[in-house]
């Protein structure tokens, strides 16, 4: 089966070929992504406005390059898949009514696909991950464990009441003056800081639930910054550390308790997987390695590439969702708010029996 697949539901648009063997194996044939960061980058986060339109610019050939470089044509695709949701409104529109386009000249199937799920999925498209499996998505606009039992069927362990993990970085940047997006240059930054130096709190810490809380730490890292203002060069990258390990043994923490509730509702998971664009974090990476080896578990943490937004991922989710005969009607709607737990799992045969 090859599907093509259409991410816009954020700053990057991506167009991507992905193959699902029979045996349930993947290969990317094409993924294509255009961040759309400098045009964001003067205003210090996503302006869905612009989104929007850079999305219409240029999805038409990011398309036709992630198919030419496929060796593939519209025609020879077996179906199209878009993320509907969850994301910035304007740009879902633009690729969901692209797909449902290509699906009706074409005569394929429209595979809707929500795209906290493609990041959850991803980690089958590189290497064989049985279910259940416990999910980390780590990213600018989620903070969620979450038990991946099979397709369409999750169940939501741990969320952020507040901000993301990665608005905690890209926030925590604006406000040293350092850019966006604010990750890899609060990462970079903390390399050569102190990660001692500034005493910031560790939202939700021995809490029993798995959920996460940023916005007091990112007020904690501004009003230590009023509070020895001017800065200069040394101070931002003890900031930068200080805040970092903060977010370390926030992640740490929660994700023990996130495993703890795995285990007691549904066993021991076959994985613990990271994605999201905060996974490509190195200190991040160092503290999961830990959380895993020892919670017994195997850690799998897609590449870069796969981690944050793009294509091949929502190509993917709407591979395996095939697979499972799940399509969708060309009247399907984009949705800004699309939760995890209401996405739509396979019918059992009892139910088929009934409809
Ligand atoms: O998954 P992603 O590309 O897009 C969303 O779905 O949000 O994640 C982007 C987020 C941004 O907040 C960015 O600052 C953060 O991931 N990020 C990082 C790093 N690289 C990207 N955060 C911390 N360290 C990094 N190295
Ligand atoms: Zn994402």
């Amino acid at each position: 089966m090859v599907v093509l697949g259409i991410e816009t539901t954020c700053d990057e648009t991506g167009a991507a070929v992905v193959e699902r063997r029979q045996d349930g194996s993947g290969a990317i044939l094409s993924n294509i992504v255009l961040s759309q960061a400098k045009d964001h980058a003067a205003f210090g986060g996503v302006v869905p406005e612009i989104a929007a339109r850079a999305h219409v610019e240029v999805l038409d050939q990011i398309i036709s390059a992630a198919l030419a470089e496929a060796g593939h044509t519209l025609e020879t695709i077996d179906a199209v898949a878009a993320a509907a949701g969850p994301g910035l409104i304007g740009g879902v529109i633009v690729g969901l009514t692209t797909a449902k386009a290509i699906a009706l000249v074409n005569q394929i199937p429209l595979i809707a696909v929500n795209h906290l799920e493609a990041h959850g999925l991803s980690p089958r498209l590189i290497a064989s991950v049985p279910f259940p499996y416990c999910l980390f998505l780590a990213s600018g606009g989620h903070t969620q464990i979450v038990a991946v039992r099979g397709v369409g069927d999750y169940v939501r362990l741990g969320t952020t009441l507040d901000d993301a993990i990665g608005e905690a970085f890209d926030k925590t940047a604006k406000l040293l003056g350092l850019g966006y997006p604010g990750g890899p240059l609060v990462e970079h930054e903390a390399e050569r800081g102190d990660a001692t130096r500034f005493d910031l709190p560790r939202p939700m810490l021995g809490r029993a639930d798995a959920d996460f809380s940023f916005s007091g730490l990112k007020t904690a890292v501004r009003l230590e910054a009023q509070r020895i203002a001017p800065l200069h060069e040394p101070d931002v990258a003890d900031l930068c550390a200080s805040f970092q390990q903060a977010v370390t043994d926030v992640v740490t923490d929660r994700l023990a308790i996130g495993l703890d509730l795995f285990r007691m509702s549904f066993g021991a998971p076959t994985a613990l997987v990271a994605a999201g664009g905060v996974a490509s974090n190195r200190a991040i990476r160092a503290v999961l390695h830990r959380i895993a080896m020892e919670a017994r578990t195997v850690l799998v943490i897609p590449p870069p590439e796969l981690c944050t937004d793009n294509g091949a991922m929502i190509a993917w989710a709407g591979a395996e969702r095939l697979a499972c005969n799940l399509m969708d009607p060309l009247d399907i709607s984009p949705r800004a708010r699309w939760p995890l737990d209401a996405v739509s799992k396979p019918m059992s045969k009892d139910q088929r029996a009934d409809a």
